[in-house]
């Protein structure tokens, strides 16, 4: 049987600031220099939130930016965990696990990527954006949320914004904008993407798709382990002539739209 190898790169951060910000995410900053050094976009890290009780299993994040030494966090208090992430106050000390997953993929020779956020998807993508820009590729951004007061856009130039009830940007889907920004580029040299809630990956996939343009996906589920041993977290892919499953915490978060078995 092959061996396999886990990720359990633990570290006691500090928690340089926590603030409050647009769509009622808070944005947290950590002293993790390991996880800055290394982290690709498209990776994520999992805090333990409470170091002494409740909840016990550890929350996974998308890592909104890292370098400096620092590590930065985008998320919504959605739950128990995330509630006492929110209240964490600077100087605090936390655990931390990561970086963990595959991360996005630039291969050589891409010209274009068109970036799709939706909800805390903004955190990734913040990050994969950023180092496009760093190695010069055009990037053409797409976010999208219910409606004006739930959008995260900081640190974007000039997104195409999409709201469901037209309160900002363009009324409707980010599939609409995703749509028009594929015309036109050539398939070989471009790609798209998206992290989001998986009805709209779905979605994102199919225009993509139709486009003939490479699609990856960051996919999201619920997590134990987050390193790959507990198989809370697998999703449906394609294998062979039928299916089979994959972890999205260690073979994901990250993956090519084509792979995945749309259950949604
Ligand atoms: C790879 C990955 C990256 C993530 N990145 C971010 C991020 O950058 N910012 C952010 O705000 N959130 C992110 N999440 C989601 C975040 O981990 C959950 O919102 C968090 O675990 C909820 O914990 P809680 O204790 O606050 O909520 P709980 O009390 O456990 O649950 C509250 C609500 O959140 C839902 N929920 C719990 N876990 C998840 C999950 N994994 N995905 C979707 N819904 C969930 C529950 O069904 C419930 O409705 C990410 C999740 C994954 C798997
Ligand atoms: S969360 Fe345990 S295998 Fe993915």
């Amino acid at each position: 049987m092959k061996k396999q190898k886990f990720n359990i790169n633990v570290s006691d951060a500090v928690i340089l600031s926590v603030k409050e910000t647009d769509g009622g995410y808070f944005r947290m900053k950590l002293a993790a220099p390991v996880i800055a050094r290394t982290a690709k976009p498209g990776q994520f890290i999992s805090l333990k939130v409470n170091a002494s009780g409740m909840p016990l299993i550890r929350r996974p994040m998308g890592i909104f930016s890292a370098g400096k030494g620092c590590v930065e966090i985008l998320f919504k208090a959605a739950g128990k965990g995330t509630e006492i992430l929110s209240k964490k106050k600077k100087g605090e000390i936390i655990s931390v696990l990561g970086p963990l997953g595959n991360g996005f993929t630039v291969r050589e020779g891409l010209r274009h990527a068109v970036l799709v956020a939706g909800g805390y998807g903004v955190s990734p993508v913040a990050f994969l954006y950023r180092e496009l820009k760093r190695r010069k590729i055009n990037t053409t951004v797409i976010i999208g949320a219910k409606n004006k007061k739930l959008l995260y856009k900081e640190g974007f130039k000039s997104p195409k914004i999409t709201t469901e009830d037209g309160s900002r940007g363009f009324k409707g889907l980010v599939t609409g904008q995703l749509d028009k920004a594929c015309a036109g580029l050539s398939c070989g040299t471009s790609a798209v993407y998206a992290c989001g809630p998986v009805p709209m990956l779905k979605a994102v996939a199919q225009v993509s798709e139709k486009h003939g343009i490479e699609c990856q996906v960051s996919m999201e589920s619920m997590m134990a382990c987050g390193i790959g041993v507990c198989l809370s977290c697998v999703c449906s892919v394609k294998e062979g002539m039928g299916t089979g499953y994959k972890r999205i915490c260690a073979d994901g978060p990250v993956f090519d739209s084509r792979e995945i078995v749309w259950r949604t």
